[in-house]
């Protein structure tokens, strides 16, 4: 009796274990490419940045994801019910920091509070009417140290997911004015999807680091639609980006 016990006790532990570890690349987790998130953690090296920005918290997951990579991170949400959901799910992580913005004003916010350190900001406030891309990069004119990386971004010729509203695709073409008043010496890549790699249940299992015992969610998503997964980024850093699986833009202004 003793023994079954034990053993039902060590079978709901793994059950547990493999359960909450899927929320982190579930549905509701953006960050299912390996890659992208080698590309950041390499930023983050050579910039020696301490401190991820968000714009679109969306329910905290990918905040919490970068929480454990960061020592700092700061994440604005415009829709309240969202804004609560991760106020709530993220009540455990100390460093994380919530606000309930409309993007840019956060933005200005921060930057009047921390000034233009080293940050890496995560542009991936969409999905409204309004879309607040090029409000956000007006805000940060003139931020020299910082990296961007813009998610859903359209990497030419890859056949990555990216967005688009009211026709208009997510481009250099689109934001480039915008983009070199942050920084007119900015280094910018896109991803190829060669290098794009979902993370597998194994890798999962395998990974302490991303271990988040607080959630419960479905990961079939993922695997069902690997494809629609795999997602464009633009990724600027202020100078070189060395050791990088990424492609050199070759766009400049004008
Ligand atoms: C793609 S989701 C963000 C996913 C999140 N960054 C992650 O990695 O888990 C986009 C979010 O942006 C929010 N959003 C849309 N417009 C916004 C705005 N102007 N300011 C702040 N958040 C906004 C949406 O409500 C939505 O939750």
């Amino acid at each position: 009796m003793a023994q079954q016990l034990q053993e039902q006790k060590k079978y709901s532990r793994i059950v547990n274990l493999y359960y909450n570890k899927y929320i982190i690349f579930g549905e509701k987790m953006p960050w299912k490419d390996k890659n992208i998130i080698k590309e950041v953690l390499n930023t983050r090296e050579q910039f020696d940045i301490s401190t991820f920005v968000e714009t679109g918290t969306f329910e905290g997951i990918g905040a919490r994801f970068w929480s454990k990579h960061f020592d700092f991170v700061h994440t604005c949400e415009i829709d309240e019910k969202r804004y609560n959901l991760s106020i709530a799910n993220c009540r455990k992580y100390k460093n994380i920091f919530i606000y309930h913005k409309n993007s840019p004003e956060f933005l200005a916010e921060f930057k009047k509070k921390h000034g233009d350190i080293s940050v890496i900001y995560l542009l991936d406030a969409h999905w409204d009417d309004y879309w607040p891309i090029l409000d956000e990069l007006k805000t940060l004119e003139n931020t020299l140290n910082c990296s961007i990386l813009i998610h859903d971004f359209h990497s030419p010729g890859q056949g990555l997911g990216h967005d688009k509203y009211n026709k208009i695709r997510l481009n250099m073409a689109y934001v480039k004015d915008y983009l070199f008043k942050v920084n007119p010496n900015f280094s910018c890549y896109y991803n190829l999807k060669k290098y794009s790699e979902l993370w597998s249940v194994d890798d999962i299992m395998e990974s302490d680091v991303l271990f988040d015992s607080d959630s419960v969610t479905s990961q079939k998503y993922n695997w069902s639609n690997k494809e629609g997964c795999k997602r464009g980024i633009l990724l600027c850093t202020p100078a070189e980006l060395k050791n990088t699986t990424l492609s050199n833009v070759l766009t400049h202004i004008g």
